[in-house]
Formats: structure tokens, C-alpha cells, sequence
């Protein structure tokens, strides 16, 4: 029979997650579908049941559901426990696990492109639940110095202080982290700034950058924000959020079937829909 997998959201049409997985399905001969379900926040719980009760094979949880999904799960991955958020769903003989695979899904991107990033003295800036998931993931893998700036500094301490991994980490002011930029050897812009045209500017200024630094942003549409073309004007080496998208996919898929699935391919069938 064929299998069922999903993407559960709102919205949800704009996913690329069911071409990704769909393309991997045919690719590695796998007789299964992944479909966009659109679910409202107040039908989370009845959905997760009826998900369950169908023998759902597994999915995706993204906004505004990540959080709010962990009560209604069998498993909690201690991971996706500590971030407080799962976006990938197995079913394990009929019980469902969650995992968080955002924050290893950067890392794994990030390991690709920087390999020595655990020696790099690392800021990031934002404190939402993307910024969470990353710096988890970041001191879980072994980076020992990872500083934080965020517009609410109180969120950022939260982080910081609810983090069970080890890892050094000082909580900055713009001002302060402007002034601090020459020392980073990573940087990565997890907030919404650059994404639309309501949302312009940058984050922070990059006047200190040093063109040695590696700059990360996690935004992939538009697939070069303001913030990374002034980063690469001023030399350093840049990244989007195309490899997250992709490796926090391929994590999944991986959970899913036990295959590591081919990346570049992933990557190409993206930019292709994103006229890159
Ligand atoms: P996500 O879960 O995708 O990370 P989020 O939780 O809404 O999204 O977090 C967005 C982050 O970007 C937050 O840290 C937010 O700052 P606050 O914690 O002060 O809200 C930050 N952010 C969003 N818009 C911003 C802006 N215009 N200027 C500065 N920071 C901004």
C-alpha cells in the first residue's frame, strides 16, 4: 500500500517541502505520497489524532505548530525537547516521535560549506524559535563560544540560560555587537529583516565586518538578502538559507526511510522553483 506522508501548517500552500519529498519518493523508488495539509491552530490536536488513527507514515510541523505539537506526541527527541519545538513527525508502530531537524538541518548545511565553524567565535542575531533551534543545535555539535543579539534582549538571555548544552556566550546590544563584529569568524541573521519589502534595512550594521568572516543568513527568498550582498561587497564568504531548507528535508527524509538522500539534487529542484 502506498504510504502517506505530510507537511501541516497555515498557511501551507507555499511549501516546497511536498515537491522536495515528492521528487525523493520517485528518485529512490519509494511507493509513497507527501500532501500539504492546511490545519488551523485550533484543529492542532483533532489533526494529530486523525493523522494518528489513519497510520500516517510520518510529517512535517511547521508554523504555527511546532511548539504547540509536543503534548500531543508519544516521544519527544530530547533535542526538540530542550528547543521546545518539533518540525518531523515519525510514526513508530503506531506511536508518534518528534524531532527537531531546523537547528541540525543549519549545522549540517553550515559543516558543508565551513567545515572548522566549531573553532569560529560565533554570533547570532535574533532570538526567535529559529535562532533557538540553531544555537542548540550549534553547542550540541561542539561550538564553544556562540554570542546573541536580539532587538528584546530578554529573549535572548532565555536561550542562553535554557540551553542544557555547554557553551560561552555573552548577550549583546546592537550597538555593542556592532562594535564587537572584527572578532566574529561567524555570523547568522536568523531574523525576518530582508525578507519582504515591508521588512527592509539590516539587522545590524556591517561597517567592523571583518572579510574573513563567514555570514549566514537563514532567509532563502529572496536567495540573497540585503544583509548577505553587503556582507559579500565587504569580502567575506556568504550563505543562504537554501542549505538549511535542504538539510533540514534530507534529516527528515532520512528519519523517515533510512536513506540519506543525494542534497545537490534537492538543492537544484529548489532553486529551479525559485527561478535561481
Ligand atoms: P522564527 O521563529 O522564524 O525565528 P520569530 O520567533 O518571529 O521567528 O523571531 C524573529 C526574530 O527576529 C525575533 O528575535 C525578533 O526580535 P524580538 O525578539 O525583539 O521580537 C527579530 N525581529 C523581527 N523583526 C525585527 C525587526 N524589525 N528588527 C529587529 N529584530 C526583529
Amino acid at each position: 500500500m502506498q504510504k502517506l506522508f505530510a507537511v501541516i501548517g497555515d498557511p501551507i500552500a507555499h511549501s516546497m517541502s511536498p515537491l522536495m519529498h515528492n521528487d525523493l519518493f520517485g528518485v529512490y523508488g519509494i511507493n509513497a505520497h507527501y500532501h500539504p495539509l492546511l490545519v488551523k491552530k485550533e484543529s492542532l490536536q483533532e489533526a494529530v489524532a486523525g493523522l494518528k488513527a489513519i497510520g500516517i507514515s510520518g510529517f512535517n510541523v511547521t508554523v504555527p505548530h511546532k511548539e504547540r505539537i509536543i503534548p500531543f506526541l508519544d516521544y519527544v527527541d530530547p533535542l526538540a525537547g530542550s528547543i521546545g519545538a518539533v518540525n518531523t513527525v515519525v510514526n513508530k508502530e503506531g506511536k508518534l516521535h518528534g524531532y527537531n531537524t531546523d537547528g541540525t538541518g543549519y549545522v549540517a548545511g553550515l559543516q558543508a560549506a565551513l567545515p572548522e565553524f566549531k573553532n569560529k567565535r560565533t554570533l547570532i542575531i535574533g532570538a526567535g524559535g529559529a535562532a533557538r533551534g540553531i544555537y542548540f543545535a550549534l553547542a550540541a555539535a561542539g561550538l564553544q563560544h556562540i554570542d546573541l543579539c536580539n532587538r528584546t534582549a530578554e529573549k535572548a538571555e532565555l536561550i542562553k540560560n535554557e540551553c542544557p548544552y555547554e557553551v560561552q556566550t555573552t548577550v549583546y546590544s546592537k550597538d555593542m555587537a556592532e562594535k564587537e563584529l572584527s572578532q566574529y569568524g561567524l555570523i547568522i541573521q536568523t531574523t525576518p529583516i530582508g525578507m519582504s519589502a515591508a521588512s527592509q534595512g539590516l539587522p545590524l550594521s556591517l561597517q567592523r565586518l571583518d572579510s574573513k568572516t563567514f555570514v549566514s543568513d537563514i532567509i532563502y527568498n529572496p536567495l540573497y538578502s540585503p544583509f548577505l550582498l553587503q556582507a559579500q561587497k565587504a569580502g567575506a564568504e556568504i550563505q543562504n538559507g537554501l542549505p538549511m531548507f535542504v538539510y533540514q528535508g534530507a534529516l527528515a527524509f532520512e528519519l523517515w526511510t533510512g536513506i540519506k538522500p543525494d542534497t545537490n539534487r534537492m538543492k537544484k529542484l529548489v532553486l529551479s522553483h525559485l527561478g535561481g
